[in-house]
């Protein structure tokens, strides 16, 4: 079977860097080019990052180019889940030897799609701004998106900041609502699921089990991730990022419902907070599917797989 043409719009960000890593590893996937957006980190720190983990997992053909600095209205609010560098814990990342793309991340994206022979995935796992500015500027070129996973939103479940608020739509709200507003087939892997997706002790037994060079160094990530995690929220490592890459290669990973999303951008308590309809009672269509089930085992089966030599 061909490889399925993908393209990662991230923050890396530990979990950003397994969802890299899977997409580089698995056969399923083919992918053709990384671009970088400030979230978890500055982006010029989430532009090294993606470079070196490239480099780490023998990528450094991957065409990287870096986005979008700032969100599309606001300042930046920095994620807290990876540590100031974005990747903290990870000493011994390899220096870069390939350049970014000297184009900016949304034109770079947009000649991408512009030159694909077939339809291209992509998989958003930072915040939406490049995204936005793409469905802003390239209109013509969204017919050659075949569909957007990404990793954002929490409806009843779990939440972090606030109640129902995730990261990546809460640090760009204005991007994630023109990006939900496009037409575009989207399907939301959120924190309802993700964090049902948790590296705790069983799975750590695991990764040291397929003892390869590259599981070490993941065995290593998520240790310090899982920490992290455990002190502000008092549960495993999530492996939020990881999960939209894996629905990617097997959508039965998820269950979904449509629902039409929008996001709060005016609350007191509750900005930037995604709210689903999914009896159409505000009157409008669905604009996307919500990822709703997780089969978690079953994606850390791919994990391991993608871990091994
Ligand atoms: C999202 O925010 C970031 O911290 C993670 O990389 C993930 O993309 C989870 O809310
Ligand atoms: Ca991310």
């Amino acid at each position: 079977m061909k490889p399925i043409k993908v393209i990662i719009d991230c923050d890396p960000g530990h979990d950003d860097a397994i969802a890299l890593l899977m997409a580089h590893r698995l056969p399923e996937i083919e992918l053709v080019a990384v671009t970088t957006v400030c979230g978890n980190a500055p982006l010029a720190r989430t532009t090294i990052n993606a470079r070196r983990i490239m480099e780490l997992l023998g990528a450094s053909d991957v065409p990287i180019a870096a986005g979008c600095a700032s969100p599309l209205a606001r300042p930046l609010v920095l994620g807290t889940a990876d540590g100031p560098s974005g990747l903290d814990g990870s000493p011994y990342l390899p220096e870069p030897t390939v350049e970014a793309v000297p184009v900016h991340g949304v034109d770079f994206l947009a000649a991408k799609l512009r030159e694909a022979e077939e339809p291209i995935v992509l998989v958003p796992t930072g915040p939406l701004t490049n995204i936005g500015m793409l469905v802003l500027k390239y209109p013509e070129l969204l017919s050659k998106i075949e569909k957007v996973v990404l990793m954002g939103g929490a409806f009843y479940r779990r939440s972090e900041i606030i109640t129902p608020t995730e990261f990546n739509i809460f640090c760009d709200p204005e991007a994630a609502e023109i990006v939900l507003a496009s037409g575009l087939d989207i399907t939301m892997v959120g924190l309802d699921v993700t964090m049902h997706v948790l590296v705790e002790e069983d799975e750590f037994a695991a990764i040291e089990k397929i003892d390869t060079p590259l599981s070490r160094v993941v065995f290593d990530w998520l240790k310090f991730y899982e920490k992290l995690h455990r002190g502000q929220m008092g549960i495993g490592g999530a492996l939020h990022d990881p999960l939209a890459l894996a629905v990617v290669v097997d959508p039965t990973l998820i269950e979904t419902r449509e629902a039409h999303v929008s996001i709060d951008r005016t609350g007191t308590h509750t900005f930037g907070a995604t709210v689903a309809d999914y009896f159409k009672l505000n009157g409008l269509e669905p604009n996307v599917k919500l990822a709703s089930q997780v089969n978690s085992a079953k994606f850390f089966e791919m994990l391991y797989r993608s871990l091994e030599d």
